[in-house]
């Protein structure tokens, strides 16, 4: 996979997706979404990625939001298919069946706190700087920062970060439940991410993303989380990997899953 405002590469199994415009502070541009629109798609296809890591390029910025000077002069209707674009990408980061952990080595602004909060789990280096800063721009959070925040770490806290555009270190982030783990610098948060999504892919695949699917149905009014719950628990036990799991538990063995 090549591209002008991404680096990726495989490791073991994990993508790790680095948002590479440094000089800009990795500001969102529309280039740089559909770059990783293209990659989520492309991950959730490859067999080879199991999981993926999102970060950005250099120590200061995860991402400093969406990139201003591009929706500076949108109208109306322009900066309706803005949002929705934006939402409909960090949807796709939110329901891939593959683990994904956003690890924030600097400001995670606007766009860049939306885009981690997509992910399925944040690790924070210390540097980390979270915030919806958008009322300072006299517009609000557009890529589903005001659905998101508010699930994260409830209607309080979320209404005053977005109220007053304020910054929050990563302990304050931590406190509120935004990220999962802090580490000491961006090498240590990667190591951490590294970890854990080593444990998670020794799961089994399938059961993995139906926890995804069934903690993202509480979310969707349009669904009914208990329903799919059951659905989702009935294929898992259909799977060779159940099989395995629960002969290896009775063997007093490791369980080596194959994702069917
Ligand atoms: N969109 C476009 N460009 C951005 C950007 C954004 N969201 N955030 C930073 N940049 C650019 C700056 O314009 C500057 O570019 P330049 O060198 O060509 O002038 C470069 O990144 C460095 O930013 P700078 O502001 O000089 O760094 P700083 O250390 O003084 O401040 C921030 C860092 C993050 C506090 C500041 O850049 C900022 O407030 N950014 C906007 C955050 C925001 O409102 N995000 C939500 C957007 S909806």
């Amino acid at each position: 996979m090549s591209y002008k405002n991404l680096e990726t590469t495989l490791s073991e199994g994990i993508i790790t997706i680095e948002i590479s415009r440094e000089t800009k502070l990795n500001a969102l541009n529309g280039a740089t979404l559909d770059e990783i629109k293209d990659v989520i798609g492309a991950l959730s296809q490859n067999s080879e990625v199991k999981a993926a890591i999102i970060i950005g390029a250099g120590t200061k910025a995860f991402v400093a939001g969406a990139d201003i000077s591009e929706f500076q002069k949108l109208n109306k209707s322009d900066a309706h298919k803005f949002s929705a674009h934006g939402q409909a990408i960090f949807s796709l980061i939110e329901n891939c069946h593959k683990p994904i952990i956003a690890v924030v080595n600097g400001f995670a602004l606007g766009g860049g706190c939306e885009l981690a909060m997509a992910c399925h789990i944040r690790v924070a280096s210390e540097e980390a700087k979270f915030g919806q800063p958008e009322v300072n721009l006299g517009i609000i959070p557009g890529y589903g920062g005001t659905q998101r925040l508010t699930q994260l770490v409830g209607k309080g806290r979320s209404l005053e970060l977005m109220m007053t555009g304020d910054m929050i270190d990563a302990h304050q982030a931590f406190q509120m439940g935004l990220v999962n783990h802090v580490a000491k610098d961006k090498l240590q948060a990667l190591a951490k991410a590294r970890t854990l999504l080593q444990r998670i892919m020794a799961k089994a695949p399938l059961a993995i993303g139906g926890v995804i699917a069934c903690a993202n149905a509480v979310f969707n009014q349009n669904v009914d989380g208990y329903h799919m719950e059951t659905a989702a628990f009935a294929n898992a036990c259909k799977t060779e990997d159940f099989k395995e799991g629960s002969s290896a538990f009775i063997e007093k063995r490791k369980p080596n899953f194959r994702g069917t």
